[in-house]
């Protein structure tokens, strides 16, 4: 675990400097960021029909019982996008927000699958997707890649061929990911696909141990050979595992309001995150779908930091790791990491 510069940075100064301290959002679902004002707007310019009547009808129905719960409404808010400019619309909302958070560097996960199956070309959505990042890039200076997830209620052979759609475009995309109802889908399911986009070059991750048992994040590991973990709080059910974790430096991409909405914790107070850090597993703060789970990045980490009672010496464990575990360049992390640095000795001026 790096040491923070050799500063003292008062607690009450901690809501601040979480929010102005450089950071990374690496688990965050394009298509979870659609707020409900831009769904209504999108399915008036698109002449789609909603099931709810208004704005406030639609937030109402965000009470989650459990990921399927979460992921029916989700899948159904999808449904207004359909044209590029859309694609585009909802990704450069998302960075406007980075931008303010101080999100340098983000890698979003969108999913192919929700929208090809109603009939919208994949060229359609990564065209419209990958605009909006090399707009962040150019106008906000936020460094921002795609990582394509499968999805796992689906079978691998239609993964297998979401993958050959997207090789034409295989430039503009830095991994692949896996995602949706986890209990039931085994990693191993994805085995096939996942050895391929391994010989393509592609970074890989995976949702494993959000609703799932420890095995998963095992065959996470050992089978489809991912980097890093999407989630992954049940890995505590087994404590070699963590030790493991700790061991290889695996990052988890940890997200608290989102564990909270699905009830895998009971409440914020719950939630293992602190017990994992302290123990010295490469635990990353990240906001999941933020506008169905009540925050973006920065309203995760002061929420989990009050609920948790994190220090300074936390918050910079855990933007640290952020940059420590993204997929860029060695010399974009070390940048990055010295702004972090700059920003704690600010704060301690
Ligand atoms: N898709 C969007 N959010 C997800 C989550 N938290 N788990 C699995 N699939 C998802
Ligand atoms: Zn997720």
């Amino acid at each position: 675990m790096a040491a923070m510069p050799a500063v003292t940075i008062d607690s009450s100064k901690l809501p601040a400097l979480l929010q102005a301290m450089p950071k990374a959002e690496l688990h965050m679902h394009i298509e979870g960021s659609l707020e409900p004002e831009l769904i209504f707007a999108l399915a008036q310019r698109n002449g789609v029909q909603l099931s709810y009547p208004s704005v406030e009808a639609l937030r109402a129905a965000y009470a989650f019982s459990d990921l399927q719960s979460f992921l029916d409404i989700y899948y159904a808010g999808a449904s207004v996008l359909l044209k590029e400019q859309d694609f585009h619309d909802m990704a450069w909302a998302y960075l406007s927000k980075c931008k303010a958070e101080n999100i340098l560097r983000t890698e979003m996960f969108f999913d192919p699958q929700t929208h090809t199956d109603r009939g919208v070309p994949f060229e359609v959505v990564i065209k419209g997707l990958s605009s909006a990042c090399e707009r962040a890039r150019t106008e906000l200076g936020v460094s921002a890649a795609l990582i394509m997830c499968f999805l796992r209620h689906l079978s691998e052979d239609e993964a297998l061929a979401t993958l050959e759609a997207s090789l034409p475009y295989k430039d503009h995309f830095i991994g692949v990911g896996l995602d949706s109802s986890e209990r039931g889908h085994p990693p191993e399911k994805f085995a096939r696909v996942f050895a391929r986009c391994q010989e393509l070059g592609l970074h890989l991750v995976a949702h494993a141990g959000e609703e799932g048992p420890p095995q998963y994040i095992y065959n996470a590991l050992d089978i489809l050979h991912v980097e890093r973990i999407d989630h992954g709080v049940r890995c505590v059910e087994d404590p070699a595992l963590v030790q493991r974790l700790i061991q290889q430096g695996t990052a988890l991409t940890v997200c608290p309001l989102s564990n909270v909405k699905l009830c895998v914790f009971k409440d914020l107070k719950q939630h293992n995150l602190k017990t994992l850090l302290r123990q010295g597993v490469k635990v990353t703060i990240n906001s999941d779908d933020p506008a169905y789970f009540g925050g973006y990045l920065n309203q995760n980490y002061l929420e989990t930091a009050a609920a948790l009672d994190l220090t300074a010496q936390d918050a910079y464990t855990l933007a640290r790791n952020s940059f420590e575990a993204a997929f860029a360049s060695e010399a974009d992390k070390a940048n990055w990491i010295a702004q972090l640095d700059q920003t704690f000795t600010r704060f301690a001026a």
